[in-house]
């Protein structure tokens, strides 16, 4: 067994109270298998990959990875873990603009400390097998998309990982460069062994896979089928629960009332009385039945009502998780020997408005494996924090400042702050939002390296070779 999940959950916790986005996932998976996790989004398929590969801490349960207890381990055990065992491929191929191919590519074994002349070898190498030998020397920005992403595949398997991890790797290429990219990815997993764990909606890709997992509102559903049978049945299913909460029709219990009570009560002859009484108790019955049942009907349509309105939340929701972008733009140096962080927020979705109040970013160093926090304030003050503001077209850039005055500080790369910085923001579909505002957060993960350590230094530190890259800042997979 490589990989084992024993009751694994997580649950964000928001102003708007817990979203249960993983509730206990057992899950095994052999070496050298090719598993599919598909789901509608929003079914957790992300955070289960993320804890597995232990990016985000499970709320409950337990992940092993050949044995080992993944989130028992200390956070330079486990980022070590991370980068010798793991590979990891995400929505967008995530490289370093102003790193060459090669250089995104070799990172990873550099920071791992393989000596530079063989991690530069087994760059060139991974090259070659992704296609790209001659593109060695190519920035990111002059790679097409499908290009850059064969990129992120070979910086994925270049510290030649047991598990390789993809979160709909292929999200947003067009058919060609998608087909070569899951071509590609398969022939990786025939030749290298490697076990892949892919989280896609792609049909082709997930028949080509050893094993589909479905996930449903966070749990795993038993029996694999087809992402279309699933649909079906969800919308067949949609339709018997809409027809159960139809109101009752003529043969409801209601109105059956005053036959029914009429037919067991035999009539004694000249029993006016007594048929007086009946017939009176018989309105009342049904009197009684009609309240009853207009108020069974009105509660069950303010059920529904709210839970259109929650499914309608949910949904707004989601599109905000997923089609409103914020990660970090850029960090520079500032002359005072502070910092600039600037986010950045965008709108992928075309028509859809999102007013967003904020983001305020609180910002920790990790010291003693704790995390210590330090002073951060907005860049741009004049911009007025508590508007609401549309995002819409193009990216939104906002500007934070931030000094680090610590001298002794965890490195999990030599010399290297370990950063986190913690976004918070109200999005809402409307400019006056009432009740359809949710919070968001999202955590990221940075070695910054600090100002007062020249290049040099660094790669002294490190023993990297004269010459070696060093990047002001490293993007870390969320963890
Ligand atoms: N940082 C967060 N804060 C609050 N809620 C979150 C956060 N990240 C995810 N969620 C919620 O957890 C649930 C599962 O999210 P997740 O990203 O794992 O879904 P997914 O299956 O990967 O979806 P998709 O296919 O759209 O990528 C969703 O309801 C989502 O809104
Ligand atoms: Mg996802």
């Amino acid at each position: 067994m490589l990989v084992s999940t024993r009751g694994l959950g997580r649950t964000y916790h928001t102003i708007r109270g817990p979203i249960v986005a993983v509730d206990g996932v057992d899950l095994e998976i052999e070496p050298g298998e090719f598993v599919v996790i598909c789901g509608r989004s929003g079914s957790g398929k992300s955070t289960l990959l993320g804890m597995i590969g232990g990016l985000c801490r499970p709320s409950a349960g337990l992940v092993s990875i050949g044995g080992t207890d993944l989130h028992a381990l200390s956070p330079k055990g486990l980022a070590d873990f991370r980068a010798r065992r793991l590979g990891f491929l995400f929505q967008f191929a995530g490289l370093l603009p102003n790193l060459r191919a090669i250089d995104n590519v070799a990172l990873p074994a550099l920071l791992g400390a393989v000596e530079q002349p063989d991690a530069y070898e087994r760059a060139r190498d991974l090259l070659g097998q992704v296609g790209l030998a001659e593109r060695w020397d190519a920035y990111p920005g002059e790679l097409s998309g499908g290009q850059q992403r064969r990129v992120a595949v070979a910086r994925a398997l270049i510290n030649r990982p047991a598990l390789l991890l993809a979160d709909e790797p292929t999200n947003d290429l067009d058919e060609q460069a998608e087909w070569e990219v899951l071509s590609l990815l398969q022939d990786l997993h025939r030749s290298h062994a490697t076990t892949l764990v892919v989280v896609t909606h792609d049909q082709a890709l997930a028949a080509r896979a050893d094993r589909v997992v479905t996930l449903r509102s966070g749990r795993i559903v038993s029996a694999p089928r087809p992402a279309h049978v699933l649909a079906e049945v969800a919308s067949r299913n949609a339709a018997v629960a809409v027809a159960d909460s139809a109101p009752a029709g003529p043969d409801g219990p209601f109105e059956a009332g005053p036959d029914a009570l009429a037919a067991v009560v035999p009539t004694p002859p000249g029993a006016g009385f007594v048929r007086f009484l009946l017939g009176f108790l018989g309105w009342v019955a049904v009197a009684a039945g009609a309240l009853y049942a207009c108020d069974t009907l009105s509660a069950r349509f303010q059920g529904q009502a709210i839970e259109r309105r929650v499914t309608e939340r949910k949904k707004a929701e989601e599109l905000a998780m997923q089609q409103l972008r914020a990660d970090i733009h850029d960090v520079v140096y500032q002359p005072d020997g502070g910092y600039e962080v600037t986010i950045y927020l965008e709108n992928f979705a075309p028509d859809k408005p999102f007013y967003v109040l904020g983001p305020e970013l609180r910002a920790f160093v990790q010291v003693d494996r704790g995390w210590q926090p330090i002073p951060i304030r907005r860049a741009d003050p004049d911009n007025d924090n508590d508007r609401v503001q549309d995002v819409r077209g193009g990216r939104r850039l906002v500007p934070f400042t931030l000094r680090i005055d610590i001298d002794r500080y965890d490195e999990l790369i030599a010399g290297y702050f370990h950063l986190r910085l913690t976004s918070v923001m109200v999005v809402s579909e409307s400019a006056e939002p009432t009740d359809d505002l949710f919070e968001r957060t999202d955590d990221y993960y940075v070695y910054l390296k600090p100002q007062r350590l020249s290049d040099d230094d660094i790669r002294a530190r490190n023993q990297w070779k004269p010459g070696a890259i060093v990047p002001r800042w490293i993007p870390m997979p969320a963890h």
